[in-house]
């Protein structure tokens, strides 16, 4: 593969923006019942929620309500500070990136031309499109040299879905809207491009919103999780930690499916636990001076690392025998795991490798250390202590009740217990965190202004409290994809 050096001329990391669903309603025409139902849903900035529920619960029309490709009936959709719900919908969508399954590329056009639509209508220079067309190809890890010129026929389902991905991110939107976007792909490539994603993430902190209906996918790739049911009435809305620990009903049970306790797994990542080291050589070094070293070291392989820090081989002492120098030939299928891959998935890598351990790379898949079994039983034991832990301070269910909006003015008891007041302007971007200190508010049938002297409180009284479980509830059976849902109401 050619190398090439793009020196960035945009700034990649803008950050996002906060968006906030304000008792929003879509009802089609002919429909009983609404698809979504009187929803009001904070989206922290720069952070990933992701929406799961049953087919047809009302996910994918919430997501275009957020990009007015679905223009709500009643309620309003406010973007950062911005009220959008009447503002220009095509202006409104060049500023929200848009992923849908297989990228939604348009075949007659090569990769660049996909990636460039949004600045093109923009009005960019031709040179910053080019720049920056080969700089989030660099980003999604793919050659600029390879593959600009490509036709989507000419690409795989993988890299398609990663063009998709650097077209929704061309011209540095705060928001990325992303639906299923991982669902037309095989699980191995599946996992790959979720490990992308949560690089890329952490290099462009937007706000995501992605809707899925893998439960997994949920637990890995989110900051928070709102489990829908019916007309997008949100059952839960948490961390994936509390989501597992403490799932609001039955409902919620049913849709994480079986094992919960090793999708806890899922939320520890390699980057976050103590790496082996490793004996490393260049191509070009004599195998008998390496063999010392791994003597020395007592270890049973070396790693070879390429001129970019890039794992190339992993021979074994006894491979090291039959060697002279050390060569360059990349060996195939290296068992490689990026750091900010979960441990489950570490431990798939590990289970296929000869070695039975898996190497880790970082940042443009430098090479960091070696996770091995000890390594994984030694993070189980933590993972377990700390769920324990949590189970005793983890405060129940209190973003699981209605909320709805009180008038402060008032004078009667119930504004005086009032505990609060939280509106989207108070949630600022920050770096990506497994547990964020501040709740975010999701309610349907509730009113969230953010610019309004209005405070919140948990209310008693809501029209449906949504933790508990409905009478038209979907019937859910795990599957090792997470859950598969019919609902028993229509
Ligand atoms: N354009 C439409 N016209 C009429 N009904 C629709 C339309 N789009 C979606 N619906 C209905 O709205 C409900 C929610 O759909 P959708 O948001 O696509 O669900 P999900 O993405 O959760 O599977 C479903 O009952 C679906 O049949
Ligand atoms: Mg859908």
């Amino acid at each position: 593969m050619s190398e090439s050096t793009i020196a960035p001329t945009v700034p990649v990391a803008e950050g996002g923006k906060s968006i906030l669903l304000d008792q929003v309603t879509k009802r089609f025409p002919g429909q009983k019942s609404p698809a979504v139902d009187g929803l009001t849903l904070e989206i922290p900035a720069g952070k990933i929620v992701m929406l799961v529920g049953p087919s047809g619960c009302g996910k994918t029309t919430t997501l275009k309500m957020i990009n007015r490709l679905i223009e709500p009936t009643t309620g309003r959709i406010v973007l950062g500070d911005e009220d959008v719900t009447d503002i220009d919908g095509d202006d409104l969508r060049r500023r929200i990136g848009y992923v849908i399954q297989a990228g939604g590329l348009f075949p007659h056009l090569t990769v660049a031309a996909n990636i460039s639509i949004v600045p093109k209508m923009l009005g960019w220079a031709k040179d910053r499109i080019t720049a920056r067309v080969d700089e989030l190809l660099e980003l999604v890890s793919l050659d600029p040299a390879i593959y600009r010129d490509r036709y989507p026929r000419e690409l795989s389902g993988g890299q398609q879905q990663r063009i998709g991905v650097a077209r929704a991110l061309a011209a540095d939107p705060p928001v990325l809207l992303m639906d299923e976007p991982f669902g037309a792909v095989d699980p191995i490539t599946r996992q790959r491009l979720q490990d992308e994603l949560i690089r890329i993430q952490e290099e462009v902190q937007k706000t995501m919103v992605i809707v899925t209906h893998d439960f997994d996918e949920a637990v890995k790739l989110g900051d928070w999780i709102v489990v829908f049911d019916e007309g997008a009435r949100i059952v839960q809305y948490d961390t994936p930690d509390r989501i597992l620990a403490e799932p609001a009903n039955e409902f919620v049970e049913n849709f994480i499916g079986a094992g919960a306790g090793l999708k806890q797994l899922t939320l520890r990542r390699v980057g976050d636990v103590d790496l082996a080291e490793a004996i490393i050589a260049r191509p070009g070094d004599a195998a008998k001076d390496v063999l010392t070293r791994i003597d020395a070291a007592g270890h049973g392989h070396a790693v070879i690392l390429d001129e970019r820090d890039r794992p190339l081989q992993w021979p074994s002492r006894l491979q090291l025998t039959r060697l002279e120098t050390i060569g360059s030939t990349p060996t195939e299928n290296l068992p490689v795991i990026g750091r900010r891959a979960t441990l489950n998935d570490a431990l798939d890598t590990m289970l296929v490798s000869s070695a039975g351990a898996a190497l880790v790379t970082g940042k443009r898949d430098a090479f960091l250390g070696v996770i091995n079994i000890e390594t994984i039983m030694d993070a189980i034991t933590a993972v377990r202590t700390e769920a324990a832990a949590a189970g005793t301070n983890t405060p129940v269910g209190t973003n699981t009740e209605s909320i709805s909006i009180i008038d402060p003015t008032a004078t009667d008891g119930a504004a005086a217990w009032a505990p609060q007041r939280r509106s989207v302007a108070t949630l600022s971007p920050r770096r990506r965190s497994r547990r964020p200190p501040e709740r975010a508010v999701g309610a349907d049938s509730s009113s969230s202004l953010p610019g309004s002297s209005s405070c919140w409180r948990h209310s008693s009284s809501g029209s449906t409290p949504p933790s508990s479980p409905t009478p038209s509830a979907p019937r859910c059976r795990p599957t090792r994809s997470g859950a598969e849902c019919s609902s028993t109401s229509r």
